[in-house]
């Protein structure tokens, strides 16, 4: 069948199926479909959306343009799964649980993204730490996964490669913003890497993806119902995005403060929080913990005994960074040489931020991309981030800018100071998990 009537069929309300979906996804990943037909097949779909069976068949066709992962030959002693999030800022969930994970039993081959818009990447994160290769080659790759239990690396061109081309064809035809289209991206590069289960971490609120809590609640709906649908248990748990999760953002700062959650000396922050209840769901749907109760004591136990912290040496390490890094941390990761304090400009108590002004304004100081092939300054970013519902008196520190410069500082102390609302008496705190979706 030609694209064009492919494309045509769409374009006129009708359903696609697997068959010519393959045709299109193929045709993508090996160059024969041209960016025009891709934006028109990305518009069609966009306009006419897709039946729930016809983007379980879209997503396995992104799954399949390319390699698929297997871990069968390798007889693991434990279940592959993984956790993938729409993103946040001060978001290092990643860099704690696929450790964690390990340590309990698990198997977690990451393929994790590059900062894209406000919010933070996972590899430009783990990029801060010197010598990590975030390209290994396969053999590298699949010997961590089961040796260590965990590897976070980059996309590699041979995974879902349809992805690629139709993504950024997307970005350019204001066809971003479609649910079918956003499910079978993020599913159909996941589901390339051989997984038994996957948790999805759907965010909510001002430095969301997603532009409403109601989008967010859709997109987490379809996810559960196209993975599973496609033959890996899948679910979501809603996760709050109102403000920053961790009290810092940036790279080098984002790498310290997962460190001190795998030392275990961080067991109440949000960022903690938020990690446990990912991890614990993991657990249980992938059959290695009972119940929350038996998945709480594992988790705690892999803090306690130090297994978690270990397992990132490890991965880091096989990966080409220092052998002491968990160690010398300190020593290894780059700092600014600017650090200046944004002050409240007024008595009162935070009722709201603007979480994606914050993530931008990482982007602004250069710990992020404003165009694709831009070098990260990996020692910028903010720290001691005030959190909703702290009282704080005119004078006292809302945030330190890390900074290459002061002059790059202090250019964003005033909208730095604009993205926190502060008021008079209690702030609505929302919930830190909003649902769990199976
Ligand atoms: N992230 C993705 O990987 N794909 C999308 O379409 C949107 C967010």
């Amino acid at each position: 069948m030609l694209i064009q009537e492919i494309i045509r069929r769409k374009r006129d309300g009708q359903t696609l199926d697997r068959q010519m979906l393959d045709l299109v996804m193929r045709g993508i990943a090996d160059d024969t479909v041209g960016d025009a037909q891709i934006g028109a097949f990305a518009m069609a779909v966009y306009l006419n959306g897709m039946h729930e069976a016809e983007a379980t068949a879209l997503t396995e066709a992104i799954r399949d343009s390319g390699q698929v992962l297997s871990w069968d030959d390798l007889d693991l002693a434990g279940p592959v799964l993984d956790k993938h999030s729409t993103g946040g800022v001060g978001d290092l969930v990643s860099l704690v649980l696929g450790p964690w994970i390990a340590a309990c039993g698990g198997h977690v081959p990451m393929i994790s993204g590059r900062g894209l818009g406000h919010t933070g990447g996972t590899l430009d994160k783990l990029e801060s730490i010197p010598g990590y290769d975030i390209t290994p080659s396969e053999a590298t790759f699949r010997r961590l996964v089961q040796e260590v239990g965990v590897a976070i690396i980059g996309q590699t061109g041979a995974l879902a490669p349809a992805d690629k081309r139709l993504y950024g064809v997307r970005d350019v035809t204001a066809t971003v913003e479609s649910l079918p289209l956003i499910v079978a991206s993020i599913l159909g590069k996941k589901l390339a890497c051989g997984l038994g289960s996957l948790v999805m971490d759907v965010k909510v609120g001002s430095g969301a993806f997603m532009p409403t809590p109601e989008a967010s609640r859709e997109l987490a709906e379809a996810i559960v119902a196209t993975g599973c649908a496609a033959g890996t248990r899948t679910s979501v748990l809603l996760t709050d995005m109102n403000q920053p999760l961790a009290r810092c953002a940036g790279n080098a700062l984002e790498v310290a403060a997962a460190l001190e959650v795998l030392r275990g000396d961080d067991r109440h922050s949000r960022l903690y929080r938020v990690t446990q209840a990912l991890a614990s769901e993991m657990l249980i749907q992938s059959g290695l913990a009972r119940d929350a109760q038996d998945a709480e004591r594992r988790l705690a136990q892999t803090l306690d005994n130090g297994a978690a912290l270990e397992r990132f040496g490890r991965m880091v390490h096989g990966l080409g960074g220092p052998a002491d890094f968990t160690q010398r941390a300190a020593h290894y990761l780059p700092t600014a040489p600017v650090v200046h304090e944004v002050a409240a400009p007024r008595d009162g108590v935070v009722h709201a931020i603007d979480t994606r002004a914050l993530g931008l304004a990482v982007v602004e100081l250069g710990g992020g991309r404003r165009n694709a092939g831009d070098a990260i300054d990996p020692r910028v970013g903010l720290s001691h981030i005030a959190e909703l519902g702290q009282t704080l008196s005119a004078g006292e520190p809302l945030l330190r800018v890390h900074a290459a410069d002061r002059e790059a500082a202090e250019a964003l102390s005033a909208r730095l100071s604009d993205a926190f609302h502060l008021e008079a008496g209690a702030a609505d705190i929302p919930p830190l998990v909003h649902a769990t979706l199976r």
